[in-house]
């Protein structure tokens, strides 16, 4: 069976559809959305008629020839397949350029209309790969065009800059589309190692049962990041790591990992147990978190000379319900790290070890006594135990049982993150995309941190944060050092 055909035959073809990209001359366009929908191209996972519109704002400059140049040299560039080719020729010939100035989108209008004329498309799907301040007019003017009529709308993060921002941006997605047509992209939970937490906890009988106080000591959540803010100096000013990074990709995740069964794996069930947890966050203080900036940020262009923007965020995070009561989460990101790394780690409580008196006992005791979840691509889960070394003694020592997707399963199928979602967006599924309720809860519980931040701890590039890091987590211990 050819790769294509088995897609089709899984209903894995989504009916045709125009899909229409903000933001094409953009990085997030060039270095995953158009290699990523090439790719799903590749795996029969468009489609069978399909185009896709590029657009941006006249001032860009970008025109056809521009925009066909950039598809090419991004493919090439960031894709997994070549950017050449009968293959990529028949991608090429469905992807045509349209700049729009909000706010006027007539233009556009004819453009969408047309190519849902040539493919007999009844889905239209608009995505806002653009810059926060653009949301708000694009939606409008997409609303006085009639383009929001039965129609799509993928918007990026960072959604909102606060509680009361939040609330208006849905607000005036909301005066355009309705919420079952808004899909709020977050690409950590297009992660298949992060999906699988849902895997691991749902579909086993072995994990969930001790997922929760009675036999776990603490969670934590690493997302280190070697990269500095490479060029992004203004965006990240206005940004900073917490709304970067923790309100969006770290607290999601810590949605997956601390849900309460739902009934089924939709989009109602699994929202509603998310903001079920987002609604039992303790609000953060600054009490519970630490603030870091890498040495070297304030010269970074872009940057103010006395910038109080954190590079680096630990926080240690309180759910107040009957499974978490008293089990802190600890969260940590950064940029300019010592490792480019993303891992779960569950500590489960240690036994009394007198009874192995007289034994060789590890130093940590039973601190290895954890589940590890590394949730890069491809991923793996680690269970570390104490077991007994061989000879005439009963010494312990840390062992390791170990799945690696790589090794276990076929990965040819793996989708990248951003493809998988482009792909459910493309189907209408929007269980990994997140409800207007949740981003508010988690705005909720952010605001007394936000409104009274501590100040950034400066911390040398390629390390793991200020000494106050290790100190917040303690007597527990960083997974990554
Ligand atoms: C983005 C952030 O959303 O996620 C970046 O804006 C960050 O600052 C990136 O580097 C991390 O994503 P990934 O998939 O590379 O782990």
């Amino acid at each position: 069976m050819t790769e294509s055909t088995r897609q089709e035959q899984e209903g894995l073809r989504p009916d045709p559809a125009v899909m229409v990209l903000f933001g094409a001359s953009g990085d997030l366009a060039k270095r995953k959305l158009i290699p990523g929908l090439y790719h799903l191209y590749r795996g029969g996972l468009m489609p069978k008629d399909f185009r896709i519109v590029g657009s941006a704002p006249a001032q860009v400059g970008m025109d056809s020839d521009g925009f066909a140049e950039m598809v090419r040299s991004s493919v090439a560039t960031f894709g997994r397949q070549e950017g050449a080719g009968a293959d990529f020729e028949g991608f090429a010939k469905r992807l045509s350029y349209c700049s729009a100035s909000t706010p006027d989108f007539s233009g556009l209008a004819s453009a969408v209309e047309a190519a849902k004329k040539e493919t007999g498309a009844e889905t239209v799907i608009f995505y806002l790969a653009v810059p926060p301040p653009a949301f708000v007019p694009v939606i409008a003017a997409l609303g006085k065009a009639g383009l929001s009529k039965g129609a799509r709308l993928i918007i990026e993060k960072p959604f909102g800059y606060d509680l009361k921002s939040a609330k208006e941006l849905n607000r005036a997605i909301h005066r355009v589309f309705s919420e079952d047509e808004v899909y709020r992209i977050d690409h950590f939970l297009g992660k298949e190692a992060v999906q699988n937490i849902l895997a691991l906890r749902f579909a086993n009988g072995i994990f969930e049962p001790a997922w929760n106080r009675s036999f776990l000591e603490y969670v934590q959540l690493d997302v280190p990041e070697t990269l500095t803010i490479e060029g992004r100096g203004a965006f990240y000013e206005e940004t900073g790591a917490y709304r970067d990074m923790i309100v969006t990709h770290l607290l999601q995740v810590l949605g997956f990992l601390a849900m309460e069964p739902p009934a089924r794996l939709d989009s109602r069930s699994l929202n509603a147990a998310k903001n079920k947890v987002f609604g039992a966050i303790r609000p953060l203080t600054k009490d519970d978190v630490v603030f870091g900036q890498y040495e070297g940020y304030l010269t970074e262009p872009g940057v103010a000379a006395d910038s109080r923007t954190e590079t680096l965020v630990a926080a240690r995070v309180w759910i107040d319900n009957d499974r978490w009561s008293g089990v802190p989460f600890y969260l940590r990101t950064g940029k300019a790290m010592g490792a480019s790394k993303s891992v779960a780690t569950l500590g489960f409580h240690v036994p009394d070890l007198d009874r192995f008196e007289g034994a060789a006992l590890p130093a940590g005791g039973g601190a290895c006594n954890q589940l590890v979840m590394d949730l890069g691509d491809p991923g793996s889960i680690e269970v570390g135990f104490l077991a007994k070394t061989p000879g005439a003694t009963m010494d312990v020592a840390p062992a390791v049982l170990s799945f690696n997707y790589a090794e276990s399963f076929n990965v040819r199928y793996e989708l990248a993150a951003y493809e998988r979602l482009l792909h459910d967006a493309l189907l209408g599924d929007r269980t990994l995309f997140n409800a207007a309720e949740g981003i508010e809860k988690l705005w909720e519980a952010s605001a007394p941190l936000l409104n009274d931040p501590p100040l950034p701890i400066s911390y040398p590039k390629g390390s793991f944060g200020p000494d106050e890091v290790s100190k917040l987590i303690g007597p527990y211990a960083w997974k990554l050092g």
